[in-house]
């Protein structure tokens, strides 16, 4: 069984994914932490993340052993992210990752949960669940910037939401595999619903 779960930044498509995960007992690809390991290479040996070829040259070394480094959830991470994701090589190589995981899910799974933002639509367009999960981006900001105080990163309110439209629109307008809805997705608004409200919801569509 697959299922997808896209959707734009903070949205809950994590927190979700690995709820379903582990209550169906699949395997879980967060394939945000993918390109994030594409951009934290390449500004760890000092490259650019505007310079597409070494960026298509990193994501061909990029696989999902490179996935634990905790480098991975700074916000200069992400935003190195969201530049390399709009190259096609960068692309073409991080499909052949996410396809790879989906046909043989760790340990023998009997399937899996894929999150981000074009997973529907490009990865896996004949997976069994989709979902598009979205939220006011003014409450994803407030829970990103929640997240980051909890982890002990000083931030402030509007910066966070500055950073994470900037971020929105540049997924949603690139030319390769933008952030949309896969026309046979789930739409879940998770703006008034807390996580154990967005799980039951999901779960409910699926058993349905
Ligand atoms: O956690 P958050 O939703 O903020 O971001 P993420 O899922 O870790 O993804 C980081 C960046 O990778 C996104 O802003 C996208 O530019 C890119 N990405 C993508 O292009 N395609 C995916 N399937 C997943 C992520």
């Amino acid at each position: 069984m697959i299922i997808t779960i896209d959707g734009p930044a903070a949205a809950g498509k994590g927190t979700l994914a690995r709820r379903l995960a582990d209550h169906l007992g699949l395997a879980y690809l967060d394939s945000g932490k993918l390109y994030r390991a594409v951009g934290l290479k390449l500004l760890r040996q000092g490259l650019d993340p505007a310079d597409a070829g070494a960026a298509a040259r990193i994501a061909r070394t990029v696989g999902i052993g490179d996935l634990d480094e905790p480098g991975l959830d700074d916000e200069a991470t992400a935003k190195a992210a969201t530049i390399v994701a709009a190259y096609p090589k960068v692309r073409e190589a991080l499909l052949l990752v996410q396809r790879d995981f989906a046909a043989h899910p760790p340990e023998n799974r009997p399937g899996a949960v894929i999150d981000g933002r074009d997973i529907g639509t490009v990865v896996c367009p004949d997976a069994d669940h989709k979902f598009f999960v979205t939220a006011s981006l003014e409450i994803r900001a407030a829970r990103r910037l929640n997240e980051l105080l909890e982890r002990g990163v000083e931030s402030i309110h509007s910066r966070v939401l500055r950073d994470m439209k900037a971020r929105d629109d540049r997924d949603s307008g690139r030319q390769t595999s933008p952030l949309a809805p896969a026309n046979d997705a789930h739409l879940l608004d998770t703006t008034g619903l807390d996580p154990d409200e967005a799980f039951a919801a999901a779960l409910a569509l699926i058993e349905r």
